[in-house]
């Protein structure tokens, strides 16, 4: 059986002293090591957040990486420097990253290959548009963005990786996929990786994103194909992220 993940994407929001009040609160909450757990500040506060976080339950993620390894991309932040600071996990195509900075499939796909060059856990986000949805086409969307990364990278990548599937259409707007919908479109990832390799795609974790709250949690989590979630609004207010986090952890199995 595959752990769970709940992870928080603080998105472009907080401020030191605001960040600080939220790790206290989390990292006091967390301690279950059944599920796995991460939160994801903006670059600028990663160090010291991974300093508070002193090693223990929670894990440090960062929301975006530049897919060259070093040298004249000025204000761009590399894998390894990632890695010094105290990262595990790297979101890499979040759909903001998609939708607002021109990323495409091909750059996502060198990320996710940077992330894992240097032993980050890339956190793969992948997701259609509402008229894509409405036009029948998720499948050829959310495969298309999934078939970039494993010509690059190859499915063994995904043996260290963990899936986010977020609609475009959910996030950040109080609409959310119905379990339904989530599983659905969580089988057809799993079941597209499959055809690459079973073993790897039964093991992967594939999140949910997109309007999660502590009150639809555990309904789309205890979907068969759902491991979790990549939580945005809701990961900024502590009790409803912690709350979030045990609907996970109340379904998870040890190992
Ligand atoms: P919301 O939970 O605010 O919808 O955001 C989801 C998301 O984009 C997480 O990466």
């Amino acid at each position: 059986m595959r752990r769970k993940i709940v992870a928080g994407n603080w998105k472009m929001h907080g401020s030191r002293a605001e960040n600080a009040a939220l790790v206290e609160t989390i990292v006091a909450s967390v301690t279950s090591e059944r599920t796995t757990c991460v939160i994801c500040p903006p670059f600028i506060y990663l160090h010291e957040t991974w300093r508070q976080l002193r090693g223990g339950a929670v894990a440090l993620g960062a929301q975006d990486l530049c897919a060259e390894a070093l040298g004249a991309h000025t204000g761009e932040v590399s894998a390894a420097m990632l890695k010094d600071v105290g990262c595990e996990y790297v979101l890499v195509g979040h759909s903001e990253r998609r939708a607002l900075y021109g990323e495409d499939s091909p750059l996502v796909a060198r990320k996710f290959a940077a992330a894992h060059s240097k032993g980050l856990t890339p956190v793969l986000c992948l997701g259609e548009q509402l008229a894509e949805r409405e036009a029948g086409r998720t499948h050829s969307i959310v495969g298309a963005q999934i078939d970039a990364v494993v010509q690059l990278c190859g499915i063994q990548s995904f043996a260290q990786a963990v899936v986010a599937y977020e609609p475009v259409w959910a996030i950040g707007t109080g609409r959310t996929a119905t379990p339904d919908q989530a599983q659905e479109t969580h089988a057809f990832i799993r079941q597209r990786l499959a055809c690459e390799d079973a073993k790897i795609a039964a093991g992967l974790r594939i999140l949910y994103g997109g309007s999660v709250k502590a009150g639809n949690a555990r309904d789309i989590f205890v979907m068969p194909d759902v491991d979790g979630g990549l939580i945005g609004g809701a990961s900024l207010k502590a009790d409803e992220f912690i709350a979030i986090f045990a609907a996970a952890d109340s379904l998870a199995v040890s190992g």
